[in-house]
């Protein structure tokens, strides 16, 4: 069967919402990601994929967000597997839609994974900033959307990608200066129909014609063919790309079209949502300021968006708390600290004290908003080391260590 062939949800999955335009659900817990996984049709990351994974990479242990299944679900992740174990070429894939200055925590999480991954397995990696992409979708002028993908991309840089292994692209500048990214563009558009991609995407008749060639443009970076300066004439080495589980669509279209222009499919890892401060309704957003940390907040800023607005499984009362525990499962705290807070051991007891009661909401928030400052102040730092010709560094292409 065909990886885009469109389900209709039945009334339960229609609950949450999962789109790349928007992530939502009426659970407190949030999206039922068991769910997820059948209606996309993709696979679980499950225990023996993780030992594998652990077993080809050697002594490093597994990064926290795959030992705690926030990267939850694959497409595909065997043949990665196969060419990590036989030493054979792949590459990573990623990207990022520059809709606003400040970046929230949130938005780190594809790449931190990413760079883990280059770290360990030692591959080029290729970064897209879909400036184009916003600019179709949002209220935006075409300088802004451009503007702003530098901006991220210094945000980017600033996590410790390695030059010589990372080339990041805006596409607006891009599309001008490698004739082969168009050509694979147009290729891909030629064998995707209105008729599917109104099934994958659900664009309607009143879209911009923008927003239905765009999505040939997310997909035309999984193949190497695109890169000619990193690639030469291997046509043949396959992409493996972490992101959140939205961006699925863009690669269900991908992985259909490949065969046909001879080219690999891409293979997929792909994480749960960062919640919103106010609960697991819905994902952190940039618009509204209230439900993210920025990485531009102060110190100040953090400790007051935590303890106002940060939504707490705790009891009501003092007494109540002490005699029934808190709610880990929906308490955002700890669904931050399980993102960001690296130790296990250190987690485990924050857990323990919390859910029977000896550990109060003020104390969770309080090593919360250590942690977040401390990480936030540090990428403070390392940002401001970025210079403009680091970040022109970065985005010329050029061949990549292979
Ligand atoms: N569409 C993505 C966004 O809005 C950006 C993106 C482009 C991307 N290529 C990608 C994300 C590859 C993950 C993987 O954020």
């Amino acid at each position: 069967m065909s990886e885009t062939a469109p389900r209709v949800p039945d009334e339960a999955e229609s609950e949450d919402v999962v789109n790349p335009w928007s992530v939502s659900s009426s659970s407190g817990k949030g999206v039922d990601y068991n769910k997820l996984i059948e209606r996309f049709g993709c696979t679980a990351l499950d225990d023996g994929i993780r030992q594998r994974l652990q077993s080809a990479i050697g002594d490093t242990p597994l990064h926290h967000l795959i030992r705690r299944e926030i990267f939850f679900a694959h497409r595909d992740i065997a043949p990665i597997l196969t060419r990590i174990e036989n030493k054979q070429p792949f590459f990573l894939y990623t990207g990022r839609g520059p809709s606003s200055t400040a970046m929230h925590v949130g938005h780190l999480l594809p790449f931190i994974i990413t760079k883990w991954f280059q770290d360990v397995l030692n591959v080029p990696l290729v970064i897209q900033l879909t400036d184009d992409e916003k600019f179709l979708w949002k209220d935006m002028t075409y300088e802004e959307a451009f503007h702003l993908a530098f901006e991220n991309a210094r945000d980017i840089i600033a996590l410790g990608f390695d030059p010589k292994k990372t080339f990041i692209f805006s596409n607006f500048r891009f599309m001008g200066q490698c004739p082969e990214f168009y050509q694979n563009i147009v290729k891909i558009q030629k064998c995707v129909t209105m008729n599917q991609v109104r099934g994958i995407f659900g664009f309607g008749d009143s879209d911009s014609i923008g927003k239905i060639a765009f999505p040939a443009v997310q997909a035309a970076p999984c193949f190497p063919s695109s890169f000619p300066f990193i690639f030469g004439a291997m046509k043949d080495v396959p992409c493996l790309i972490p992101c959140g589980i939205d961006q699925d669509p863009y690669f269900r279209m991908t992985r259909d079209v490949a065969p046909r222009l001879n080219y690999p499919k891409p293979s997929l890892v792909f994480s749960t949502f960062f919640p919103a401060l106010q609960g697991a309704q819905t994902k952190m957003s940039s618009s509204d300021p209230n439900s993210s940390i920025f990485l531009t907040d102060s110190d100040k800023v953090i400790k007051t968006k935590i303890n106002k607005h940060a939504f707490s499984g705790g009891k009501a009362t003092v007494e109540e708390h002490r005699l029934l525990g808190g709610d880990c499962d929906v308490d955002i705290s700890y669904q931050y600290l399980r993102f960001f807070l690296e130790s296990d051991d250190e987690l485990d007891r924050i857990k323990q004290e919390y859910s029977s009661g000896k550990m109060m909401t003020g104390e969770l928030k309080k090593i919360l908003i250590e942690l977040l400052q401390k990480i936030v102040g540090e990428h403070r730092a390392k940002r401001a080391e970025v210079t403009d010709e680091v970040v022109k560094e970065f985005m010329t292409p050029r061949p990549l260590l292979l």
